[in-house]
């Protein structure tokens, strides 16, 4: 796969190239979209073959049989992953977003808690605060740009009144890979404080060389009458459009529930995001996957040693995502003005860091998900918006 192609998105409707101008002011005609995340790159043949041939039989009713799309999933997360899970585990969504939201429904009622370790992907908050429950922030902690947790502290933050935990992993933003033994300290504290984990692991395939992604569910199989797995093909293979999630819960009873909620919603499946899912998750798309990682480790040095050298910007050590978290507190200057110099100077579009909760503040996040040049190209702008510290 040739991931140094530029694919012009400008005026495909996408969120990212689109609507860089109503979210951020930053021109859709010449700003560079590092938001959102999605990768600026096509999928893989085998996505593109099983949607061409949906076209070209033309007939597009309701979505029947599911054991292939199902037995695909079954097979990505032995082969990729080493977790051997069974066919009635998996249950769709349209997307993970949808189904954290669906398990807020379930598992806890208004006014209840739900924590949450900050900085954290902004959505899991916009889903919590619109169903009336409260967010609680347990803040990560950042010694100099590695993500921890502190439980000690975490304890003593736990009013009582929390039912559910949501835990990004690997965590977005910063891209910090679990250990297991964070796992088990993750997994220990939802039992002492009898809380629903709900492990979004959207990121689990972009993990580089050296760091080791764990599912939740294989480090602590105590926890699984706790435990929902959320998993997705959108950030790996870029088709996000697709709204295809799966929510992979091994404990019957949680299964139940589940079930009843879904059809309670009339959810079924979306052909096409199942059929693109059943393709990707394949010996083919796992070849082009390992190809992805590899180019975007290459777009992460490019980045960080670009950042990195400008004084006061200190872009955190990735070892998953493609998802690049600066930190601008060395420069002195506020957050008003560094983001300026950003989307006014460079004409980058970046997620600003106070939309992840506590401790995102003095942050941008920048998407590496992008052919290479326009990378150097990002980086070139910065290092001019900010050449006055240099
Ligand atoms: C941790 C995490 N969960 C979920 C999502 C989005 O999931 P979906 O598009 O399936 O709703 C994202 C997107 O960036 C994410 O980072």
């Amino acid at each position: 796969m040739n991931f140094d192609k530029v694919t012009d998105r400008r005026g495909s409707r996408s969120v990212k190239w689109d609507s860089m101008e109503s979210n951020y002011g930053v021109s859709n005609i010449d700003g560079i979209a590092m938001w959102v995340a999605d990768t600026d790159f096509p999928p893989p043949a085998c996505v593109t073959n099983a949607l061409q041939s949906m076209v070209d039989h033309n007939v597009y009713g309701y979505y029947g049989d599911d054991t292939d799309y199902k037995a695909s999933i079954q097979w990505w997360m032995k082969n990729r992953h080493n977790w051997p899970i069974e066919l009635d585990w998996i249950f769709t969504t349209f997307g993970l977003v949808n189904a954290v939201g669906i398990c807020v429904d379930i598992f806890s009622e208004s006014d209840d808690g739900v924590v949450l370790f900050t900085p954290v992907y902004h959505a899991f908050a916009r889903v919590i605060e619109n169903a009336e429950r409260k967010v609680v922030e347990l803040e990560l902690r950042n010694e100099n740009g590695h993500l921890s947790m502190d439980f000690d502290a975490y304890d003593a933050q736990m009013q009582g009144h929390e039912k559910i935990m949501i835990i990004s992993s690997p965590h977005n933003p910063g891209g910090r890979v679990w250990t297991k033994d964070e796992l088990l300290e993750i997994t220990a504290f939802a039992k002492r404080h009898d809380l629903i984990l709900l492990s979004d692991e959207i990121h689990h395939d972009l993990v580089f060389a050296g760091n080791k992604h764990i599912p939740t569910a294989l480090a602590d199989p105590s926890a699984a009458d706790r435990l929902l797995t959320l998993t997705a093909a959108s950030k790996t293979f870029n088709v996000a459009g697709g709204y295809t999630g799966n929510v992979i819960i091994q404990d019957e009873i949680l299964r139940k529930k589940f079930a009843k909620r879904l059809a309670m919603l009339g959810m079924s499946k979306n052909s096409f995001g199942v059929e693109i899912v059943r393709a990707a998750y394949s010996p083919e798309g796992a070849e082009w996957v390992d190809e992805l990682i590899a180019y975007i480790d290459g777009n992460r040095r490019v980045f960080d040693e670009g950042i990195n050298a400008i004084p006061g910007l200190k872009s955190m050590p990735l070892q998953s995502t493609y998802l690049a978290w600066v930190d601008f507190s060395g420069t002195g200057m506020s957050r008003e003005e560094f983001t300026d110099r950003v989307e006014k100077q460079a004409k980058i579009a970046a997620n600003h860091g106070t939309t992840f909760g506590k401790g995102g503040d003095n942050f941008l996040r920048f998407n590496l998900g992008a052919p290479r040049s326009v990378i150097e190209e990002a980086v070139s702008r910065l290092q001019a918006a900010f050449s006055d510290l240099q």
